[in-house]
C-alpha cells in the first residue's frame, strides 16, 4: 500500500518548522529560529511575519530533500491554524494551502495547542518510544498557555483547568527579564537553577481553586522582592543569580505539581504526561520522574526537542486527522485565539 506521507508546517510564533512524518514516523523535523528579536526582549510580531515570509521556502525545501521525499509522494500537508500571532500564521497557512492546491492533496489544520499534546506521539526510525496509555493527563505548559488535558484518545481531549492569567513560560520569562535576562528566560533560569539554592528564597503566590493556575501574583512578589533587595544593596541580582532562578524555578514548578497532582487524584488517572516549551525544563522533567515513584503514575516525557515549538508534532497530529479523513477547506483561515 502506498505509504502516508504528511508534510507539517509549524508557523505560530517565532521559529519556521517543516517537518516530514511517513505512516506516523517522523523522518525530518527542520527548523529555523529567529534572531531579529533579540534586541527587542520579545517577539515582534511584524519582524516574525517577514522572517517566515523568508524561510518557509527553503525551510520546506530541505525537509523534503533530508526525508527523500517528491513532492508528488506528499499525502496531504498539515498546518498550523492557530493559536498565535495572526501574521506569523497567515504566512504558513497560505504555503500550505497553496502548496496543496498545486499538487491537488488534502490540507489539514492543526490546533497547535493538540499538537503540543500529541508530541508525546513522535516516533523516531529506529527508536522505539513509549507512547501514552489512554486515558491519560497532559500538563501542557508553554510560553502562551498553562492546561492540564484530559486526554481520551489522539483528537479528543478536554480541558480540565487552565490559566486564569500569566502562562508557566510568561512567568518564567517575565521573572527572567526582571532579572536583567535576555527573551526567552526560561531556558536560561534552567541552567542558572542547576547551581542555586531552590531554598534560598520563598515569594509568594495566589491560590485559585480547582484545577486552574495563576502566575501574575509571583510575579508581582517577585518584582517587590527584587525592588526591595536592589534598594538595599543594588548588586543582588548579580550576587545571587543562581538562587534567585532555582528558588523562582522550584516556585513555579510546585505551583504545576500541585494542580496536576490534584487532577490525578479527581479523575484517578495515574498516565501523566507534560508537554510544551517549560516541558523541557530539567526541575519539571525530575519532579515528574519522582513522582511517578512517589504517586505511582507512570509518566510520559518528550524528547526536549519537541517540547518547544516544532513542525513534528505539527506533522503527527496531521497524520492522525488524515487517517480520521478530518480535511480542511482552501477556505480555512488562521485563528490567533483557538481554544481546545
Ligand atoms: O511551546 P513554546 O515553544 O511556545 C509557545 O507555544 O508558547 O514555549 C515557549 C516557552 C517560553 O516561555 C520559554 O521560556 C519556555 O517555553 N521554555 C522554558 C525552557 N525552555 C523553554 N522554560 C523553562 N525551562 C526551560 N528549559
Ligand atoms: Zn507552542
Amino acid at each position: 500500500m502506498k505509504p502516508v506521507i504528511i508534510l507539517g508546517i509549524e508557523s505560530s510564533c517565532d521559529d519556521t518548522s517543516a517537518a516530514v512524518v511517513r505512516d506516523g514516523v517522523l523522518i525530518t523535523n527542520i527548523m529555523a529560529g529567529q534572531e531579529v528579536h533579540g534586541d527587542y526582549g520579545g517577539v515582534v510580531p511584524e519582524l516574525a511575519s517577514r522572517a517566515h515570509q523568508q524561510h518557509i521556502v527553503p525551510v520546506v525545501h530541505q525537509a523534503l530533500k533530508k526525508a527523500g521525499v517528491a513532492k508528488k509522494e506528499v499525502s496531504a500537508v498539515a498546518f498550523t491554524q492557530g493559536p498565535g500571532l495572526l501574521g506569523s500564521l497567515m504566512v504558513g497557512s497560505t504555503f500550505a494551502k497553496a502548496f496543496a492546491l498545486s499538487l491537488d492533496i488534502p490540507v489539514i489544520a492543526v490546533n497547535h495547542l493538540m499538537g503540543h499534546v500529541l508530541s508525546l506521539f513522535i516516533q523516531e526510525p529506529g527508536e522505539h518510544t513509549t507512547v501514552p496509555q489512554f486515558p491519560y493527563l497532559c500538563l501542557l505548559v508553554s510560553g502562551g498557555h498553562t492546561q492540564i488535558m484530559l486526554v481520551q484518545e489522539q483528537l479528543r481531549m478536554k480541558t480540565l483547568g487552565k490559566t486564569i492569567d500569566d502562562a508557566a513560560g510568561e512567568a518564567f520569562d517575565k521573572c527572567g527579564k526582571v532579572m536583567g535576562l535576555p527573551y526567552p528566560a526560561g531556558p536560561l533560569i534552567d541552567k542558572l537553577a542547576l547551581q542555586g539554592d531552590p531554598d534560598r528564597f520563598t515569594f509568594s503566590r495566589s491560590r485559585v481553586p480547582g484545577l486552574d493556575f495563576s502566575f501574575s501574583g509571583l510575579k508581582t512578589s517577585f518584582l517587590y522582592f527584587l525592588r526591595d533587595a536592589l534598594k538595599e544593596d543594588p548588586g543582588f541580582i548579580v550576587k545571587h543569580q543562581s538562587d534567585l532562578a532555582a528558588s523562582l524555578q522550584k516556585t513555579i514548578i510546585s505551583m504545576l505539581m500541585e494542580k496536576l497532582r490534584l487532577a490525578a487524584y479527581e479523575t484517578g488517572i495515574k498516565n501523566i504526561g507534560i508537554a510544551g516549551g517549560v516541558a523541557a525544563n530539567s526541575g519539571l522533567r525530575e519532579a515528574l520522574s519522582s513522582a511517578a515513584g512517589q504517586e505511582g503514575w507512570k509518566v510520559f516525557i518528550p524528547h526536549r526537542r519537541y517540547t518547544t515549538d516544532n513542525a513534528a508534532m505539527i506533522a503527527i497530529t496531521g497524520y492522525y486527522k488524515y487517517l480520521e479523513g478530518d480535511f480542511a477547506g482552501q477556505d480555512t483561515v488562521p485563528m490567533a485565539r483557538m481554544p481546545l
